[in-house]
């Protein structure tokens, strides 16, 4: 009994409380390592969250702000070549897919006021500059398109009285309308007279005036924007991070019939809540799209040239399945049956009631049969016609993108209108266009690179290293404790020469060999 105690004082002497002190320094190292394993990546993550938010005169706002980037939108446009058969003897369109026609973007969010609960509030500015090296063709090309205005006008008035039609086609037989017009590449995009729209312009009652007497598939749009939109800068909620709260101070479209299709709750394609799974969906909105398109998980990629990784997001398959094959379509019909078929999203209602559908490029995911219907158009290659962006997904910021649509016109045939008596029902491509962003420059991608690819390996190596030093240390400690226990045991067993523990203190510093 007595040995043991004085065996523990001995383990407690000064010498021997190093060892244990070694101890709880190596316990210290593994728990350490445990918690480093456990919640490392919550602080990186906590960290990502506290960079990405948009606050004034931060990194990521001033790259929000003005992309140092250079988006280009390439245009294919669909030239009729048989336009006079097509009308008098019925031949099937042919059409010639020229192009493509490049424009280089410049993005800049301009007017950008910041509110007190975590929004802020902008106008976009895009600007166009044709691009001639990488064109094949120039804007002052000629194509033959389908006269949009006309067979808006002409598809619509179906349903009206027939007086109104044949008051329809005097007026333009008098203005020399037909249902085909030769245009400039340059005047089909940024728009050229139109003199049906200038006369409703004139007589039409101001409610139901059209905004524009000019028209053109992208008219209007280089430069500022005079929508307000407001996003969500991250700084109140991060899980809404870049998602826009209102745009104009609608928070809602007013065109469906449930607020899970009117929602405006997505990105406008830049920046993304951060820190998605491939269970994500992530949802982008534009005016011309009129809706948010959902985007699912493709793949695991890695962004081109800078080698960081990423996820490749698409629209799901059935986006513009038809109702019967995708129920939850049925909001966008909301004037009930009959609905858009399969593979077109009808955006008649923000477009002045124009009968556009937009579909992705050479009809892809619609049946062939719209595609047949028109000679010229090879099958499509979701190679070449899908849509998809790439997003980084801890921080959420868009790396690459082509956003792909086609432009079609829904025309119906309307027999009392001599000029389109022959115009049958079809759904006519029009052009499609790609919007892309090649990859992300070097300045913005090298942050991204180290905020994505050393944590990992950051976490794995401290974990193990500290994992190594602790193990290390204890084994050293207890051999230390067992080996000078045993020691000092021994040396308690030597009758007659345990001395009062001040003398014992000094004992084993003589015993044992110095480390
Ligand atoms: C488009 O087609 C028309 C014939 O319909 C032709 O005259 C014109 O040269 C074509 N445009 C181009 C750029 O090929
Ligand atoms: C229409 O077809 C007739 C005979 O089939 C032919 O003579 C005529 O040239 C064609 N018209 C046009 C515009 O091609
Ligand atoms: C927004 O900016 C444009 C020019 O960049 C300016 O003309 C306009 O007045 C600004 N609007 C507001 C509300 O500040
Ligand atoms: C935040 O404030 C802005 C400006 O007052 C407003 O437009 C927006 O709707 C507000 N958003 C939320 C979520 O309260
Ligand atoms: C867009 O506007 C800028 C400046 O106003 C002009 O230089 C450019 O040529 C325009 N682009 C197109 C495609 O019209
Ligand atoms: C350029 O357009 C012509 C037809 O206009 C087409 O034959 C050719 O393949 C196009 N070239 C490229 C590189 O797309
Ligand atoms: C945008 O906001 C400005 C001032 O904040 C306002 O004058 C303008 O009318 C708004 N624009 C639209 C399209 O609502
Ligand atoms: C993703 O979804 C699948 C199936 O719905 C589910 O089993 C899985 O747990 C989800 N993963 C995450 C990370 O939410
Ligand atoms: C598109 O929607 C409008 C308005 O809801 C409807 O009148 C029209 O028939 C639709 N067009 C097609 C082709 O479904």
């Amino acid at each position: 009994m007595k040995g043991r105690e004085k065996l523990c004082a001995k383990l407690s002497s000064a010498f021997l409380r190093k060892w244990w002190f070694v101890i709880a320094i190596s316990l210290g190292c593994l728990l350490f390592g445990i918690i480093v394993a456990v919640f490392f990546n919550s602080w990186v993550n906590l960290v990502i969250n506290s960079q990405i938010k948009l606050k004034e005169g931060s990194q990521t706002f001033k790259w929000w702000s003005k992309p140092p980037v250079e988006p280009k939108i390439k245009v294919y446009i669909y030239n009729v070549t048989n336009a006079d058969e097509f009308l008098n003897n019925g031949s099937k369109p042919i059409v010639d897919e020229l192009g493509p026609y490049v424009y280089i973007e410049k993005w800049e969010r301009k007017n950008v006021t910041f509110h007190d609960n975590g929004t802020l509030t902008f106008n976009l500015q895009k600007m166009y500059r044709f691009d001639a090296t990488t064109s094949n063709g120039s804007q002052e090309d000629l194509v033959v398109v389908p006269n949009i205005p006309m067979l808006s006008a002409t598809s619509q008035s179906k349903h009206a009285a027939r007086f109104l039609r044949l008051a329809m086609a005097s007026i333009m037989d008098i203005l020399k309308i037909k249902p085909f017009v030769e245009v400039s590449v340059g005047q089909l995009l940024w728009g050229y007279e139109d003199p049906l729209l200038k006369l409703a312009k004139d007589v039409v009652p101001k409610e139901q005036k059209l905004p524009y007497e000019e028209f053109g598939l992208l008219y209007k749009k280089n430069g500022t924007s005079e929508d307000n939109i407001t996003v969500n800068t991250g700084v109140e909620d991060i899980t809404k991070y870049g998602l826009i709260d209102n745009v104009n101070g609608i928070k809602k479209l007013p065109h469906y019939a449930t607020d899970q299709c009117n929602s405006l709750e997505a990105s406008d394609g830049s920046i993304f809540p951060p820190h998605m799974t491939k269970n994500t969906t992530v949802y982008i909105f534009d005016k011309d799209l009129c809706r948010r398109l959902p985007l699912v998980f493709q793949k695991e990629v890695l962004s081109s040239s800078n080698e960081v990784p990423a996820f490749r997001f698409s629209p799901p398959k059935n986006v513009f399945a038809s109702v019967e094959e995708n129920p939850d379509n049925a909001c966008f019909c909301p004037q009930g049956p009959p609905c858009t078929p399969s593979g077109f999203f009808n955006v008649s209602l923000c477009q002045y009631d124009s009968p556009i559908l937009l579909s992705f490029p050479h009809f892809y995911l619609a049946d062939d049969k719209y595609r047949t219907a028109v000679e010229g158009i090879s099958p499509p290659d979701p190679e070449k016609h899908t849509f998809y962006m790439d997003i980084q997904p801890e921080m959420g910021s868009a790396m690459s993108a082509r956003a792909r649509i086609q432009i079609n016109l829904a025309v119906s045939q309307v027999v009392d209108i001599k000029q389109v008596a022959t115009f049958p029902d079809i759904v006519f491509p029009i052009m499609w266009f790609e919007e892309g962003l090649e990859s992300l420059p070097p300045e913005m991608t090298g942050l991204m690179k180290l905020a994505t690819t050393v944590p990992p390996i950051a976490r794995i190596v401290i974990t193990i290293v500290l994992f190594f030093i602790g193990a290390i240390l204890l084994i050293i400690a207890i051999w230390r404790l067992v080996r000078g226990a045993n020691r000092l045991s021994s040396l308690h067993l030597a009758p007659g020469h345990v001395g009062p523990p001040n003398k014992t203190k000094d004992l084993p510093m003589a015993n044992v060999p110095k480390y």
